[in-house]
């Protein structure tokens, strides 16, 4: 099916297509989310878990087959499609199909990244200064996190405005991680992420479209980490799940309010504790 812009999207379904049956949980029936960066770590996990809750899951990967591979082992509820986030023309192309054919999203999760290793592989034990790092690894870490999260959002709020209303949570890093030695471009793609999510809660208050930021809470055992990490590095690492339940609620009709905050997975419970008893 070609696009109004006469493109061709880069989808195929995980599985079948309206017809998509029903998934093992009912708390999030009807939901339509959309998870960028859906085929590996913390996408994954959140897509795993949006789905498991019974929301139509839609993953996303610069490589249609890997997005199909994933849809297809996450299970019936859950479709891949190949929708490069640097590229505002696939994603324009991207969100078009998935409005023709579910007629719309409630929400939207900005995950997609890639991390230091893409610039230095050996970041954890050996950190380098900025100065050493590529201007073209610079701008693709910089591309998918930040630009990426603007496109996809620009593409999806529009129609989320139009529709009624819609979520964003965008995915994000400590404070920390922002400014450490050695995490150039990562660190600073970090911090532009969470300032374009403050700007567009800002832009969307009093709305029916809400923005939160979400973030693991410490490293994560992901994609992201450079393969020979020691079995002392590895031991530290959170697990990627961590993130399923702060997703779900924040999916869920319980968070219909829930605007401009910042949730650290591993801090969930007491948050919601303190914030939405
Ligand atoms: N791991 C951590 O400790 C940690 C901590 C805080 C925040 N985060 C954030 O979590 C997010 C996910 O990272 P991760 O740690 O889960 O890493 P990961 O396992 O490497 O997963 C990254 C995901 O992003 C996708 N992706 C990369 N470039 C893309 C592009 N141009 N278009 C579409 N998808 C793209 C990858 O899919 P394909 O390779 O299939 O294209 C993959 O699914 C990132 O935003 C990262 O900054 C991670």
């Amino acid at each position: 099916m070609a696009d109004a812009r006469g493109r061709a999207p880069d989808v195929t379904a995980g599985s079948g297509d309206t017809s998509i049956s029903a998934p093992p949980g009912t708390a999030l029936r009807g939901v339509r989310a959309l998870v960028t960066g859906g085929t590996s770590g913390l996408g994954r996990a959140m897509a795993h878990a949006l789905a498991r809750a019974g929301a139509l899951t839609v993953v996303t990967s610069r490589d249609r087959r890997r997005a199909e591979a994933t849809a297809h082992e996450l299970g019936e509820n859950v479709v891949g499609i190949g929708m490069d986030v640097r590229d505002d023309e696939a994603v324009q192309a991207g969100v078009d199909h998935l409005e023709a054919r579910f007629g719309g999203l409630d929400l939207l999760v900005n995950n997609a990244g890639i991390g230091m290793r893409t610039v230095n592989p050996r970041f954890l034990t050996e950190p380098r200064p900025f100065w050493t790092v590529s201007p073209d690894g610079f701008r693709d870490v910089v591309g998918t996190k930040v630009t990426g999260s603007f496109l996809v959002a620009r593409a999806v709020v529009p129609r989320m405005l139009r529709s009624g209303g819609g979520r964003v949570v965008i995915v994000s890093m400590n404070e920390h991680t922002m400014t450490r030695r050695g995490f150039v471009p990562y660190g600073p793609a970090g911090a532009g992420v969470e300032a374009l999510a403050r700007v567009m809660a800002a832009d969307l208050e009093g709305s029916p479209v809400t923005v939160n930021i979400l973030l693991p809470g410490g490293a994560a055992a992901t994609g992201m980490i450079p393969e020979d990490a020691t079995g002392e590095v590895r031991a530290m690492l959170l697990d990627p799940a961590v993130m399923g339940p702060p997703i779900v609620w924040l999916a869920s009709p319980q968070a219909v309010h829930v605007h401009g905050e910042r949730i650290v997975a591993t801090e969930f419970e007491n948050w919601r504790a303190e914030h939405a008893p």
